[in-house]
């Protein structure tokens, strides 16, 4: 079943290949990196279940929606929205919401390719100790902790460093990317997905007994109630759309290379409920291992970067479970940075006709510009937002990730949300949504009112954290 889009002449091979891309896309760094990261920050359990309660009536509805407008439309964002619009009859302005996820797309790209150098890097290290030390043992054999721990702040203050991989990530997501639809970026997913999953459940499964295990179940399950404030509210919501891809027209761009043939409903559900599951084993990978080693789970962004490797000295093979553990993490980043250069990508070639090596060339340049400063500058607070409440004291890196969380990622998907709920002709989205009875009214009711409502909430406690 090819499922050529009417615009671009290019499109996924399978039902398959769109599912292990789309997969791809929302599994990635933000499962393995953020999650963790996240729920530790954020006292464990009751996170997690606010998190997965988003991600059902939040998260869910949203992809669908772009799913579906993306097909419908069969061409890049923004034009997919102005089709839609045309044809219920409504203004083309729409396709605004689109544009706002395109730059969106191209700003989580800038810096998070910037965190993908970081994996590259410790692939890197840990690829020296196997040389260096051997393969028996913990990692890093000889070295004090702090030492280990140490290498993080060092990669920070090495800006040249920084940039290289930065570079070096980006490079590797344009080469597959220029491919195009079916000979690059599918490509990638139906072979790197599954690698991913066989390491996974691999490192999960030796995670099991290491002897923290079940303390990770119990940090990860047990719900307290009142750990439910709403920082960290705001705090789950985020994560569910950022590992969910919404709001920055990636899912709608991988919709339109999807065949007429497939029900958006239930792919949609598997997608999301794949992500999910990713997400807490995630947890259950990370949190033994680190549990074993006698260290906390409130580390932040350092959990899995810093707690991680020095974890990975205590236990038998370290350095090879290491090396897997990035080469794993190094799969889900880039299938997922190849669908944030895709949307710019798409949108760039229709625009201005060009071909797509060009266009990707082009929009990986922009993304290897700011970026770059984000890699070099990192840790350093921009001048020019000082007096901004919200960038206050923020590096580049930290601008581009509240620019886009709390600020352009949710209007994007509040857009989406009104206008397949209340722009868009009901018939059109009715005939594309592979949903009916109960299903379909309860969806419609989430993108009606549900979405929207929970969505401006954030958008204004985003931009004004002190109302909470
Ligand atoms: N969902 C990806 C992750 O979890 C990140 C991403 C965000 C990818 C937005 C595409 C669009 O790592």
């Amino acid at each position: 079943m090819a499922a050529a889009s009417k615009t671009t002449g290019e499109g996924w091979s399978s039902r398959r290949a769109f599912v292990l891309a789309a997969i791809g896309s929302a599994v990635g760094l933000g499962n393995m990196w953020r999650f963790p990261a996240e729920a530790g920050a954020n006292g464990g359990g009751a996170f997690v279940m606010f998190y997965l309660l988003c991600v059902l009536l939040i998260g869910l509805p949203v992809l669908l929606s772009e799913v579906v407008i993306g097909r419908h439309g069969q061409s890049n964002a923004p034009e997919s929205v102005r089709r839609v619009a045309e044809e219920s009859g409504k203004s083309t302005g729409w396709a605004l919401l689109a544009d706002i996820g395109v730059l969106g797309a191209f700003m989580v790209l800038s810096f998070y390719c910037v965190v993908g150098g970081w994996v590259l890097y410790y692939i890197g290290v840990f690829l020296g100790d196997i040389f260096t030390t051997g393969i028996v043992g913990g990692a890093f054999q000889g070295r004090d902790p702090a030492e280990v721990e140490a290498l993080l702040p060092a990669l920070f203050g090495n800006g040249a460093l920084m940039l290289g991989l930065h570079v070096a990530f980006l490079a590797i997501t344009f080469f597959f990317v220029a491919r195009g639809v079916s000979g690059g970026i599918e490509w990638v997913a139906t072979w790197l997905m599954p690698a991913f999953f066989i390491l996974f459940v691999a490192i999960t499964f030796y995670g099991a007994f290491t002897g923290g295990f079940d303390e990770a179940v119990s940090y990860l399950f047990t719900v307290d109630f009142s750990a439910l404030t709403g920082p960290v509210m705001l705090a789950a919501v985020g994560q569910a759309f950022f590992s969910l891809s919404l709001g920055v027209a990636g899912m709608m761009t991988y919709g339109a290379y999807v065949g007429r043939d497939v029900n958006l409903a239930g792919t949609s559900g598997i997608i999301a409920a794949a992500d999910s599951a990713v997400a807490l084993l995630a947890g259950l990978c990370i949190f033994p291992i680190v549990f074993a080693a006698g260290l906390e789970a409130n580390a932040g962004p350092g959990l899995m970067f810093q707690s991680l490797p020095r974890a990975f000295q205590d236990i038998p093979f370290g350095s090879v479970i290491g090396l897997l553990f990035f080469v794993m993490v190094f799969f889900a980043a880039l299938t997922s940075s190849i669908s944030l250069l895709e949307a710019p990508t798409a949108w760039f070639k229709d625009r201005f006709r060009m071909p797509r090596p060009i266009a990707t060339g082009i929009v990986a340049g922009g993304a290897m510009v700011l970026g770059g400063f984000a890699a070099w500058f990192f840790g350093q607070p921009v001048p020019v937002v000082s007096g901004i409440a919200l960038f206050d004291g923020q590096d580049v890196f930290s601008v581009l990730d509240t620019a886009t969380s709390r600020i352009l990622m949710p209007i994007g998907a509040i857009m989406t949300s009104l206008f397949v709920g209340w722009v868009a002709s009901r018939r059109l989205i009715d005939s594309e949504n592979g949903l009916s009875g109960g299903l379909h009214h309860t969806w419609l009711f989430l993108v009606r009112w549900a979405c929207p409502l929970a969505l401006v909430v954030i958008l204004i406690v985003g931009i004004f954290p002190s109302i909470v």
